[in-house]
């Protein structure tokens, strides 16, 4: 290397620094290349799984009758919410749920398209009007959690929201022993 001057020393940083360029260049490419493919198929394949519901009819039987909304401990023990969004309420407006539990929220819309966001958590699912949105849930601090409706659904819109009231496991399984659908409303 002693006998290379300046200016070969020069041109082999440069080689060096555009080889390094390249690599760089081709790695985003192909990172790129693999969101997009990835992100083209997850839009464009249907969802594994659809359930339809006739909306003017929830009211009438099946799953989303009134008797049949709240949080429900199912025969095998698992702990389900079935919700309902309408102009301008969620049916329980207050939901209660077991804390360190996971929860099955099953929602759907009598209306509009409505949403369901939980504030403090990742949970934020739509109601569309039709369908069944399903969401799996689990909560590890009790307390209260605000439920705003979070798609635009005409002029009362603002004023929509619900509340999670999440509660102590044992106190939660000793309400729920009786049976029947829990919530907080008026509490
Ligand atoms: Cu319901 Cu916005």
């Amino acid at each position: 290397m002693t006998n290379l001057d300046a200016h070969q020393h020069a041109e082999i940083g440069e080689r060096t620094e555009r080889r390094w360029a390249t690599v760089s260049v081709i790695v985003m490419i192909v990172l790129a290349s693999v969101a997009a493919v990835a992100g083209i198929h997850q839009a464009t394949m249907p969802q594994a799984r659809v359930e339809i519901i006739d909306p003017t009819r929830l009211h009438l039987s099946g799953e989303f009758v009134e008797s049949n909304l709240g949080t429900a401990v199912e025969p095998d023990g698992a702990v389900a919410v079935r919700a309902i969004g309408q102009q301008y309420s969620f049916t329980p407006s207050c939901i209660l749920v077991p804390a360190a539990t996971p929860i099955m929220l099953r929602a759907t819309s009598a209306d509009v398209v409505h949403g369901i966001m939980i504030q403090g958590t990742n949970i934020n699912t739509m109601l569309v009007p039709g369908y069944i949105s399903e969401q799996s849930m689990r909560f590890d601090k009790t307390g209260d959690y605000l439920m705003p409706c979070q798609e635009f659904c005409s002029f009362g819109h603002e004023g929509m929201w619900g509340k999670v009231r999440v509660i102590d496991k044992a106190e939660f399984a000793s309400r729920a022993k009786n049976g029947g659908r829990l919530s907080c409303v008026g509490e």
